[in-house]
């Protein structure tokens, strides 16, 4: 890639829609919460945790995520991986945020949902108010449990609509098809929840129709496996649907032996709303630049698909339409900066 290529990369305002503040945990913050917690850690070192990332598919992953995220304990140490994860995105020059969290993980160890709640939002405050970067907080259901766990979840969030703009539903895919919580997703709209849902992550492109017509989500998570049903790729373009696609973490779970698989370009090119996002950096080798810059190297992506992608991003987002503007006027502000800079003959 050129180095002017990586320094638009870098350096174009972009929104990530698709983060586990779970996932964005890194080795040496679990270590030092795990030895302050007196939470036993079955690996020696950060270099042999790092040494398990090694996963063959999503199952693999998620048991070390969910054993990894039993050294949270205190409203601080939400608090603590918030501000580690928000000081990350500032570098890479994101300035908006919606926040996934697994509120199940937590309140089936005994943490309190208030501690969860009012660690992460805190430090989004600090992240609005002192890094300029703006946020929402969405509640994930672990799919993996039932649909009476969900409905419990649903109940602890009904205080806090303030502070949790949507649910979601992530972990296991295969098996646990989106039909299996249509009633929890229905009660949580009729509260006034806005609502995403992981489909067609390992899970075929049948997932991704149940979440649009059985769950009514305003947003595909991940959504690759799309890409193999003509109709549907049709259905996604003519509504504007979002997919939230994560390139590291595709590769690391094996969805694609190689970035070059991955259908992103394609998607760009038939117009669907595709966006590029971590999902879990600490685990999957990158924050969000990385993800752009390796998934453009693999593709050939030219400088037309970033700008494309960092629209998409804020067309995308949970943010109202005059917020949409304001951050879609600064994407082209930036990009005709950018541009004039390495086109400095062009200026006059
Ligand atoms: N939880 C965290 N990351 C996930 C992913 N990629 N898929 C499903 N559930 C998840
Ligand atoms: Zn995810």
């Amino acid at each position: 890639m050129t180095e002017e290529l990586n320094r638009y990369i870098r350096l174009i305002p972009k929104a990530e829609l698709h983060l586990h503040i779970e996932g964005s945990l890194e080795p040496d913050l679990m270590f030092s919460m795990a030895k302050k917690n007196g939470v036993n850690i079955k690996y020696k070192s950060e270099d042999d945790l790092r040494a398990a990332y090694n996963f063959n598919n999503l199952q693999e992953f998620l048991d070390i995520y969910y054993a990894g995220a039993d050294v949270l304990i205190t409203e601080q140490d939400f608090y603590d991986l918030t501000i580690a994860y928000l000081k990350k995105i500032k570098e890479d020059n994101v300035i908006h945020t919606e926040i996934f969290f697994d509120p199940q993980t937590h309140t089936a160890r005994g943490i309190g949902f208030d501690t969860v709640v009012k660690g992460i939002t805190r430090a989004l405050h600090v992240g609005k108010e002192q890094m300029g970067i703006s946020s929402h907080l969405i509640m994930c259901f672990l799919r993996h449990l039932d649909e009476q766990s969900a409905q419990e979840t649903l109940d602890l969030a009904l205080g806090y609509k303030d502070k949790i703009i949507g649910v979601g539903l992530d972990s296991s895919e295969l098996g646990n098809p989106p039909s299996k919580f249509a009633n929890v997703f229905k009660r949580a709209q009729k509260e006034g929840f806005l609502t995403v849902a992981h489909a067609g992550e390992e899970g075929p492109a049948e997932y991704v129709w149940e979440a649009i017509n059985v769950l009514n989500v305003m947003r595909i998570d991940h959504g690759v496996q799309s890409i193999n049903d003509k109709k549907l790729v049709a259905e996604l373009v003519k509504t504007r649907m979002p997919l939230t696609v994560c390139p590291l973490s595709n590769l690391k779970l094996k969805v694609v032996s190689d970035l070059k698989e991955l259908p992103l370009k394609r998607m760009i090119d038939k117009n669907i709303l595709v966006t590029i996002n971590s999902d879990d950096p600490s685990y999957f080798g990158g924050y969000i630049n990385q993800n752009y810059i390796e998934t453009a190297e693999a593709l050939n992506l030219t400088k037309d698909d970033i700008l494309q992608l960092a629209k998409n991003s804020f067309t995308a987002s949970f943010l109202t339409d005059a917020e949409k503007k304001y951050y879609l006027d600064k994407v082209d502000a930036v990009d005709k900066e950018l541009r004039k800079q390495s086109h400095p003959a062009n200026i006059m």
